[in-house]
């Protein structure tokens, strides 16, 4: 397995692109087995999702073309609505063809995603929503399966937030017949572009980045052209290592208009941002203060910056707590953190982080993609090496990591 080698110490300096956002680009993938004509999709990322969630649909029928960061997809061919376990288990986000399949298809039958290190994460509102629109589902040998002579509208109120879950549902109301309104939508960027993607297909969508989205059934969609949004977790992320290292980075392709929340957290921390339609610049001089967080959904702090905020306050000035509300089980980092000396201490939701003059490299282990992003930041400003194992999460949503760090002075390399 890949490992990732750093040599703490330079502060990050210069300029990178940012990438086309994976969790816009996963629903977005999804949304071309809705019509029976080629759907192409510019600024794809180069990530190991993009390339499972292709493998995905291409065993379902449908013809995949990729050219660099553009790809087509056909699903005129589509004919095996079935989402099987060995693909599904890696990739929780395969739960999104779903939606699109009983709409499109009158069938599915997709595994269940299965927990993962974050939290059990089950997708009971998606399969209630379903249900609602009159799709009949028995969940047996860990599989869901569904059919239905064809989906009615209805009003769906979900228990939580759920973004996959409005996604899914978004979806297979776009070919329902009548309206289906969805209540408790969340709010989140990719939500808005997925709807945007929808419309331009023929779909009459409105309310997307509200918490209430009408959607009016059609026979059918076309094809369209789609470019993905930027990838606001990757500029977070970014703009954490910058901000940790001392450094003085510019982030182009990208926007601050997605992260108000962040770059508030970061400007309370002591950064310098200068913020305009396509960039991002950020400069940070001296030791950070601690800041407090608490995740919540979009428009609130998101929680997958929640690790990389953790990284920057193990060595800001002062204390910090962190509260994470939407997911039960993502402090898995803070037990690697502490081998580089972090001073951090977990009480059910809530971390407590006492920052510290320096953290110490150490070998470290990646449990998931966010949290090899913290230990990735905390090993750029450590003394010495800091070695991080299983890297193969950080491939999942960070396209070319290492060359975009190493653009900016870092000293990291991977080591297989
Ligand atoms: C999406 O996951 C993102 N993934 C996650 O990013 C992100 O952390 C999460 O939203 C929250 O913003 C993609 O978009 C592909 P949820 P999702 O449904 O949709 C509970 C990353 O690092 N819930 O909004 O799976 C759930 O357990 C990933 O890129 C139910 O109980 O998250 C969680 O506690 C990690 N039942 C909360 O709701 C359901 O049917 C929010 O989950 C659905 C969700």
């Amino acid at each position: 397995m890949d490992k990732l080698l750093i040599e703490g110490g330079p502060r990050l300096a210069g300029e990178i692109a940012i990438s086309g956002a994976k969790n816009a680009a996963l629903p977005l993938l999804c949304a071309a087995l809705l019509t029976r004509d080629p759907v192409t999709f510019t600024h794809v990322p180069d990530l190991n999702d993009i390339g499972t969630m292709l493998r995905l649909l291409a065993q379902m029928g449908v013809k995949v073309e990729r050219e660099g960061s553009t790809v087509t997809l056909d699903a005129g061919g589509l004919d095996t609505p079935v989402a099987p376990y060995e693909l599904v288990k890696t990739m929780r986000a395969s739960i999104l063809v779903l939606g699109p399949l009983v709409a499109r298809m009158g069938e599915a039958r997709v595994s269940l995603p299965g927990g993962c290190a974050i939290g059990a994460r089950p997708v009971d509102q998606h399969i209630k929503g379903l249900q609602a629109m009159g799709a009949e589902i028995a969940v047996e040998q860990g599989y869901v399966h569904a059919r239905t002579a064809r989906l009615k509208g209805a009003r769906l109120f979900t228990d939580m937030v759920t973004v996959t879950g409005t996604e899914n549902l978004m979806m297979a109301a776009c070919l329902a017949a009548g309206e289906t309104v969805i209540e408790n939508a969340a709010r989140e960027p990719e939500v808005v572009d997925l709807a945007n993607c929808l419309v331009a297909m023929g779909a009459r969508i409105s309310g997307a980045g509200t918490d209430v989205i009408r959607i009016q059934g059609v026979e059918s969609l076309h094809g369209t052209t789609h470019r993905i949004m930027p990838d606001r977790i990757e500029t977070g992320t970014y703009l954490c290592a910058a901000a940790a290292t001392g450094g003085d980075v510019r982030l182009t392709g990208t926007s601050a208009c997605y992260l108000d929340a962040v770059v508030d957290k970061l400007m309370d921390a002591g950064c310098e941002i200068e913020t305009g339609r396509d960039f991002i610049h950020l400069h940070a001089s001296r030791r950070l203060t601690a800041v407090s967080i608490r995740t919540a959904p979009y428009p609130a702090f998101p929680t997958d910056m929640q690790a990389q905020f953790m990284a920057i306050n193990t060595v800001a000035e002062g204390t910090a707590v962190i509260r994470e509300t939407i997911f039960e089980n993502r402090y898995m980092h803070a037990v690697e953190l502490i081998r580089l000396g972090a001073d951090i201490r977990i009480d059910g939701n809530t971390a407590v982080v006492q920052g510290k003059p320096a953290l110490e490299g150490a070998t470290v282990m990646a449990t998931d993609l966010r949290a090899s992003a913290s230990l990735v930041i905390a090993g750029l400003v450590a003394r010495g090496e800091t070695l991080v194992e299983r890297i193969y999460h950080l491939d999942r949503g960070y396209e070319h990591l290492e060359q975009k760090l190493a653009a900016l002075g870092a000293r990291v390399r991977r080591v297989r």
